[in-house]
């Protein structure tokens, strides 16, 4: 396998005067879980539909396992698995019967196929449950078997656009916990759309961020937040003019504020939080807990930064 798994070059896409792709430079790593990250209607779904071959392109290229979209489509969906926005289920047919129906689509020999049934309905705690019509499923149950199916043929990628969408608060970081799990087990990389940001931080090696069609971002989540100068809320007590003045005069500071018993810090790029926090015990301030930003505020502030800089879009 290439160590490159997705490249893509200046690509491109419009649909008529709209530009829902604009020229998008990636590059995904052979075995990282990789988040495409963006408000909805950012691009995501088309950028996807563009790397399956599904879509051509306006300008641009890409590849996928070093195979040229879209001339190469047909190599790529063959060692590619995707959860695209509808799961591809049929309802009236049990969990079972719907991952036998694909395996023969694969053609997986009737022994190996039983077989990775099998595996793939334990791990995902749906096994006891394989005999029933999935139409009666719940929508966490339904998009568990439909991950089962984007991976029944031992792909080498696969696409999973929005897996987490419309999931209640338990059945979400379940699916979640699943995909990780079944990812690390199996060396697949994944591509991987969410409009949720702490799914990208804690299922994500790395994150894209885009909105408009544009990448604002890629890195580490820990790095993005590193870029974006790290926010922190420290709730405590004890705070006094003099220390919140001495606080906003040390150079790791971009600005501090006191606000309902809580310090709001804006740390410069790369500046640790560590000799900040030092500063305020030796101060005499009580520190009752220490919150880091999360990946939200870094996306929301990208996102800002880049409404300021392009009026027009
Ligand atoms: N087939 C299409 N025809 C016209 N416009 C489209 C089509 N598909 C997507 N779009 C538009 O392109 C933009 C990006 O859509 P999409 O890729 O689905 O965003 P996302 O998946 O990030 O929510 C949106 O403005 C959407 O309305
Ligand atoms: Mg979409």
């Amino acid at each position: 396998m290439p160590e490159i798994v997705i490249r893509t070059e200046a690509l491109t896409r419009d649909f008529d005067a709209l530009r829902a792709v604009d020229n998008l430079n990636l590059e995904v790593p052979a075995g990282t879980i990789f988040g495409f990250l963006g408000p909805n209607g950012s691009g995501k779904t088309t950028t996807i539909r563009m790397l399956l071959g599904l879509l051509e392109p306006s300008a641009g290229r890409a590849e996928v396992l070093g195979f040229d979209v879209p001339r190469q489509a047909d190599e790529i969906r063959l060692r590619a698995g995707a959860l695209l926005e509808h799961h591809g289920l049929y309802e009236r047919f049990s969990a079972w019967d719907n991952l036998e129906f694909y395996g023969r689509v694969w053609r997986l020999p009737r022994r190996e196929r039983h077989a990775r049934i099998e595996e793939l309905l334990r791990r995902l705690d749906l096994w006891e449950r394989r005999r029933e019509a999935v139409g009666r499923w719940s929508r966490g149950m339904k998009q568990k078997l439909a991950v089962a199916r984007a991976l029944l043929h031992r792909p080498q990628i696969v696409f999973l656009d929005e897996p987490t969408a419309g999931l209640d608060p338990v059945a979400a970081p379940s699916l979640r916990q699943d995909l990780a799990g079944l990812v690390q087990r199996e060396g697949v990389t994944v591509f991987l759309t969410t409009h949720n940001l702490a799914e990208a931080e804690k299922l994500c090696h790395l994150v894209a961020v885009i909105s408009a069609g544009r990448l604002l971002a890629l890195g580490r989540p820990d790095e993005l937040r590193a870029r974006a100068g790290l926010r922190a809320e420290i709730a405590a007590r004890l705070v006094d003019e003099t220390t919140l003045d001495a606080l906003r005069r040390r150079a790791e500071i971009a600005a501090a504020e006191w606000r309902d018993g809580r310090l709001l810090v804006e740390l410069h790029p790369g500046a640790e939080l560590a000799g900040v926090i030092a500063m305020l015990v030796e101060s005499g301030v009580r520190i009752e807990e220490v919150r880091k930003a999360s990946l939200e505020d870094v996306f929301l502030t990208l996102i800002e930064e880049e409404k300021r800089c392009s009026p027009t879009s």
